[in-house]
């Protein structure tokens, strides 16, 4: 029997209408207001937590490596050198990135993850701290991922494409891989370009911490805010579930941005049986 998957004795996300929930999820809508984070420990049970790991584990044979320097703005590739702009600007600059993920369409859908991600619970309860619908991605590749980090690896910095992306740790390293990011340093009217430009220097007083323990459930504005994983020590990986959820329907990402994150067989599938449509 599958154990109970969402710590709902913690979190009421089964019963958002009771008024205590709604107490409760007002707080965290102001928490990520103020802070562009917030963090719910402990959110999925013990018992799931330890079968999310065995089953993240066993597939992390097919995890991809993808690229090793990156832009913070995904899906400039070829305007990062085709640019009018100096080698300083951050749409020419790329950071270091050392992980393997496991693509969407290679996470069972039976494996706890699989189920949580879909589950309606979480959609209800994403959308009533958003105060708006909230959607799964629907990118077959992206939408949901479980990122490797073995010692050394890292995540450069950078802006996610989904603007309700939430992550689950599911093992934390012994030491290092710490969460750090700028809170709302974009905005849909602004790229704040100077400022994002102050981070990549290592030169801003906007860089918050989230140090994450295992179970965690990290509620995060990833298209605005600027973000990054430090290096990991120590031989125990960082293994991380990232679950791709939007205010906007029906988002999708790049062909070409999934060939290189999840690898040549990318390719091959949308050339024979596509799973992006037409
Ligand atoms: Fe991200």
């Amino acid at each position: 029997m599958s154990p109970q998957i969402i710590n709902t004795g913690l979190y009421p996300v089964d019963n958002l209408s009771s008024a205590d929930a709604r107490t409760w999820v007002a707080q965290l809508r102001a928490r990520l207001e103020h802070d562009g984070s917030c963090t719910l420990p402990n959110f999925v049970t013990a018992q799931a937590l330890a079968k999310m790991v065995r089953q993240a584990h066993s597939i992390a044979h097919l995890a991809y490596p993808g690229p090793t320097e990156v832009s913070p703005y995904f899906f400039n590739y070829r305007l990062g050198n085709a640019c009018d702009v100096p080698a300083t600007h951050p749409l020419r600059r790329k950071g270091r990135r050392n992980l393997a993920q496991v693509a969407a369409d290679l996470i069972p859908p039976e494996f706890l993850l699989s189920q949580l991600y879909r589950s309606d619970l979480m959609l209800d309860f994403l959308a009533a701290i958003t105060g708006k619908p909230v959607y799964r991605n629907q990118d077959p590749y992206q939408s949901l991922n479980i990122s490797f980090m073995n010692q050394g690896g890292c995540q450069q910095w950078h802006f996610d494409s989904g603007t309700m992306v939430t992550t689950l740790l599911l093992q934390e390293p012994e030491a290092g891989g710490i969460f750090e990011y700028a809170p709302a340093i974009r905005s849909e009217a602004n790229e704040n370009f100077d400022a994002v430009q102050a981070v990549l220097d290592d030169n801003s007083d906007r860089v918050r911490q989230n140090h994450l323990q295992a179970g965690t459930l990290s509620l995060f504005r990833g298209h605005y805010s600027l973000h990054r994983v430090t290096e990991v020590e120590g031989s125990r990986q960082r293994v991380q579930a990232i679950l791709g959820y939007s205010t906007r329907p029906g988002l999708i990402g790049n062909k070409e941005s999934s060939i290189l994150h999840y690898g040549p067989r990318v390719a091959e599938i949308e050339a024979k049986t596509p799973l992006y449509p037409e």
